[in-house]
């Protein structure tokens, strides 16, 4: 473990340690606006820069790793005024208005901490987009930490935004110079969540009363957000930093939440009396409901009764579902939609694998020297796997997809089998006769983990 001198103190730090963490961890954190943790160190924005004892320049904290023996100074007078002037340039263009609208975004509290008042000569000729349904561009506020290009490329793969110019008259807008939309957003708000200054923005912008950790519930991912809401309703969702998704989320998780408050929805208890649900108590629902079960247990027995848990409510819910029944009822008539179209995968990988859930990891993919995919579409149904599956294939990883259909994971493959319907289980097949046939076998595996392979080898 490394051994530092921060600011005189001494820290031991993990090994591979970025100063900028080590000197936050310890109580003395760094200014910074172009350092995202997800994406790959910047140096852009200079606001980092520290001093160490023997190299002859400052060195930005957010892409020095820590090093033993390391003497940092991160605050001192010459550090601090650096940090001031380069404040003073990226607010010198900076709307005033936006500041005050905003005063929680990161470039607004470090102008406060600065002492910094916007100057507010707008240059007027960034780039704008007012045609996305949930994001707003507004780049008269971007002050060029490209944090947003970054993301869309190095997490979501979308390749959405470019740098235009060099310099200071660099812009950031759209790389074809279309819509966001027209220039494939796939709307998964990263770039927004990651701006520092307001120039990219939910739309529409409602004030937060509340934040609540919650589990995304559309699809298996299981990504962990946080739900803004406001007089009862849910105005926002922001990704949550979590080893399941790293802060990152898909359309539907990150601005699919206006069905909570569908016009439609059941938001009452309700029973229904000669033909018309009738809005009542909770009181009275629960007794008619326990009145009912108990009724109907006592003519026909338990088993007259079964409980089925829903895909949308989380495992504990569920796991819940099916103690009532159990406990509460009697019964073991438990059923969720979720087994129901989970089957045949859950069936395969319990009588194959020991269990019917996954059994890799998240992290395998970025692991994967090969990946294969055989019927399944993530960038479209878990999107947030489908993006890290898209990194791993951008950085290398050879991907095989099986599918009917060109999925947009088909087109990026090496080798897309195109089967017709329903052949799935004869090209697998045909995979391990061809494995069997050339010998392109891990014979030492096959015989301390694989039981069955002399049957398998005769079919
Ligand atoms: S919302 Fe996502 S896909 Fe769209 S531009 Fe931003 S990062 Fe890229
Ligand atoms: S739009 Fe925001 S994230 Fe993108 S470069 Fe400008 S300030 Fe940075
Ligand atoms: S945060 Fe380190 S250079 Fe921008």
């Amino acid at each position: 473990m490394p051994r530092l001198i921060l600011n005189g103190q001494a820290h031991d730090v993990p090994a591979g340690t970025l100063l900028l963490d080590a000197l936050a961890a310890t109580g003395s954190p760094v200014a910074q606006l172009c350092h995202d943790a997800r994406l790959a160190p910047s140096g852009g924005c200079r606001l980092c820069l520290v001093a160490i004892d023997g190299q002859p320049l400052p060195q930005p904290a957010c892409a020095t790793r820590a090093e033993d023996g390391m003497v940092v100074h991160s605050h001192t007078p010459a550090l601090e005024a650096l940090r001031r002037s380069n404040l003073q340039l990226l607010a010198e263009r900076y709307p005033a208005s936006a500041m005050a609208a905003h005063p929680e975004l990161p470039f607004h509290a470090l102008l406060r901490q600065y002492r910094i008042q916007p100057g507010g000569n707008v240059a007027g000729n960034g780039f704008h987009d007012d045609s996305h349904p949930y994001i707003g561009v507004d780049m008269d506020r971007c002050i060029h930490c490209q944090r947003c290009l970054r993301i869309c490329d190095e997490v979501q793969g979308q390749f959405v935004w470019a740098a235009w110019g060099r310099g200071e008259h660099t812009r950031i807008a759209t790389a074809h110079g279309n819509s966001m939309l027209a220039d494939g957003c796939v709307s998964c708000g990263a770039c927004v969540d990651s701006c520092p200054s307001g120039a990219l923005f939910d739309k529409p912008a409602t004030a937060v009363q509340q934040w609540t950790r919650t589990t995304c519930g559309y699809c298996g991912v299981g990504c962990q957000m946080d739900v803004g809401s406001a007089d009862g309703r849910v105005v926002a969702v922001r990704p949550a930093q979590h080893p399941v998704n790293r802060g990152h989320l898909c359309l539907k998780g990150r601005y699919g939440f206006e069905f909570n408050h569908a016009a439609d929805r059941v938001t009452q208890p309700m029973i229904k009396q000669h033909g018309e649900w009738q809005p009542v108590g909770w009181d009275e629902a629960l007794n008619f409901v326990a009145n009912r079960l108990l009724a109907i247990r006592g003519q026909h027995g338990p088993d007259a009764i079964g409980v089925l848990g829903s895909a949308r409510a989380s495992n504990e819910e569920n796991y819940l579902a099916q103690k009532f029944a159990r406990v509460v009822i009697g019964s073991n008539n438990v059923d969720c939609c979720a087994r129901v179209c989970h089957t045949p995968s859950a069936k395969a990988l319990k009588t194959m694998l020991g269990t019917g859930a996954a059994t890799n990891h998240f992290d395998d993919i970025e692991q994967a020297r090969t990946l294969l995919l055989c019927g399944c579409n993530p960038t479209e149904n878990h999107p947030v796997i489908g993006a890290r599956i898209k990194q791993a294939v951008l950085h290398g990883a050879r991907l095989v997809v099986i599918d009917p259909r060109r999925t947009e994971l088909a087109a990026m493959a090496d080798i897309h089998l195109a089967v017709r319907p329903g052949h799935n289980v004869p090209l697998l097949n045909a995979m391990a006769a061809t494995l069997i046939e050339e010998n392109l076998l891990d014979r030492d595996f096959i015989a301390a983990r694989v039981t069955g392979y002399a049957e398998l080898a005769d079919f």
